[in-house]
């Protein structure tokens, strides 16, 4: 039985995922880097720093360690800026109804972000009371597709891997969740996550009746 949905941030919660691409592209851009909304998939759910390293290969680009850290703090700035003119209105439609459905199931709701900007944005959008947990960016080690972030989350709503489901945007993002054990609702298209166990185009589609569905993977 499901007793937790764990859900990424970017690009399943609110269109941050937007404002990611559109600072990477910038700084695509200064360093003469081609770069499409195709590439930006490889950015999703993986950390700033792997992001940078990954917008480097697409370049063919070598660069120092401190350089490349500057240059993410550039994007970060960017992103940032974006991210404070943020309102709750930007939540994708459907997604407050839908925690507040899950919640009255008696579903443990938690947040999993890669993102070290994740609890300043679930503020600026006013979730902070919809989460029993939220794990982000900055306490972990291993990036996604590893799993850590995923089964801390699980740790920290005490439940087993085995009875979450996650919410992902991000093909980094759904091979973590299956690494974790955990069933994976993917939002986007079959194309984009051919390994989640369904797909949804828009959170705001999940109908919960469907957890009485999602197939509970064996224990771990
Ligand atoms: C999420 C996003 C990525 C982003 C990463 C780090 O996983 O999907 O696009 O690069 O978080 O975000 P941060 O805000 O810490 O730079
Ligand atoms: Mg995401």
């Amino acid at each position: 039985m499901i007793k937790a949905c764990i859900f990424d941030l970017d690009g399943v919660i609110v269109d941050t995922a937007r404002y990611h691409f559109l600072a990477w592209k910038r700084l695509a851009a200064e360093l003469g880097i081609p770069f499409t909304e195709a590439d930006n998939e490889r950015l999703k759910g993986v950390s700033r720093l792997r992001s940078m390293e990954i917008l480097l290969e697409l370049g063919h680009i070598t660069m120092a360690r401190d350089e490349q850290e500057r240059l993410a703090n550039k994007k970060n700035g960017w992103f940032v800026e974006y991210v404070e003119r943020m309102t709750p209105a930007e939540i994708f439609p459907g997604v407050p109804a839908l925690l507040q459905d899950l919640r009255r199931r008696g579903q443990l709701i938690g947040l999993a972000s890669s993102s070290k900007n994740a609890p300043r944005v679930i503020e600026l959008l006013g979730l902070a009371q919809a989460f029993d947990a939220i794990v982000d960016g900055t306490m972990i080690v291993h990036t996604k597709p590893d799993p850590e972030i995923f089964l801390l989350a699980a740790r920290t709503l005490n439940v087993a891997p085995h009875q979450c489901v996650v919410f992902e945007d991000a093909e980094a993002g759904v091979e973590s969740a299956l690494a974790a054990g955990m069933a994976c609702i993917g939002i986007g298209s079959k194309e984009q996550l051919p390994l989640a166990d369904r797909v949804l185009p828009a959170t705001g589609a999940f109908d919960p009746a469907m957890l009485a569905t999602l197939d509970v993977r064996q224990p771990r």
